[in-house]
């Protein structure tokens, strides 16, 4: 038995499509039949699957309590834990980006004085900027980060963008490409050894279907 623990939302929904089409049945997982239920298992193979926020996908994998996940690039360049990146997934692709306010950009970039960046990825924004020797100050934001610089508590935002509509819907522009991001499958360190025929077979399957 496998254990996949599935990051809830939009990885979520092309992850179980990709999941199917590798011919595993998750119909206990469509929205007539799953209610308030978080652990799931496939009806015709050996597959458990939990659905969980994406830091907690990367914690219950790191702790061998999954033997694998998926998740995005971007909650694992944010974190910490000891895993294996096994597949790019290449869905859900989007870009970190540092962005802020139209026309803004050559004042922030040419100015000396405090820069404040929000961002609900610290560790992402601080490595950043670090790496191009700024010292900025970051504020950890959880959700709508683009709200910080509209309402005045920063100069700019480090977040995803994928389509651009939420920036543009607030008056912000991507001003630097930071990475590139997709979704990505992990496994637990003592999983890939203990259950490598398994995760083999798992691999094999979803290899056949990215696109
Ligand atoms: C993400 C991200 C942006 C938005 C970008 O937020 O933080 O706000 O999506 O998508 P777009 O470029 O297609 O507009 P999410 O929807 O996950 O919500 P959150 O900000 O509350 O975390």
């Amino acid at each position: 038995m496998i254990r996949m623990a599935l990051t809830k939302g939009r990885i979520e929904e092309k992850a179980l499509e990709m999941l199917t089409a590798c011919g595993y049945d998750l119909s206990s997982l469509s929205p007539e039949n799953r209610g308030r239920k978080l652990l799931f298992r496939a009806e015709n193979a050996p597959l458990e699957i939990v659905l969980a926020k994406s830091a907690d996908v990367i914690t219950y994998v790191s702790h061998g309590v999954c033997d694998c996940g998926i998740v995005g690039e971007d909650t694992i360049m944010e974190s910490d834990g000891r895993f294996y990146e096994l597949l790019d997934l290449n869905f859900s692709r989007c870009r970190f980006a540092l962005a802020g306010p139209v026309g803004k950009y050559q004042s922030f970039i040419s100015g000396y004085g405090h820069k404040v960046i929000a961002s609900k990825y610290p560790a992402v924004t601080k490595s950043y900027f670090e790496g191009r020797g700024f010292d900025v100050e970051i504020v950890k934001i959880e959700g709508s980060v683009e709200l910080a610089p509209i309402l005045g508590l920063s100069d700019a935002i480090v977040d995803i963008v994928e389509t651009g509509s939420t920036l543009k819907a607030n008056g912000l522009e991507v001003w630097e490409e930071v990475a590139d991001v997709s979704a990505r499958l992990i496994a637990n360190t003592v999983s890939v050894k203990m259950k490598k025929s398994d995760l083999d077979s798992l691999m094999s399957k979803l290899r056949t279907q990215i696109k």
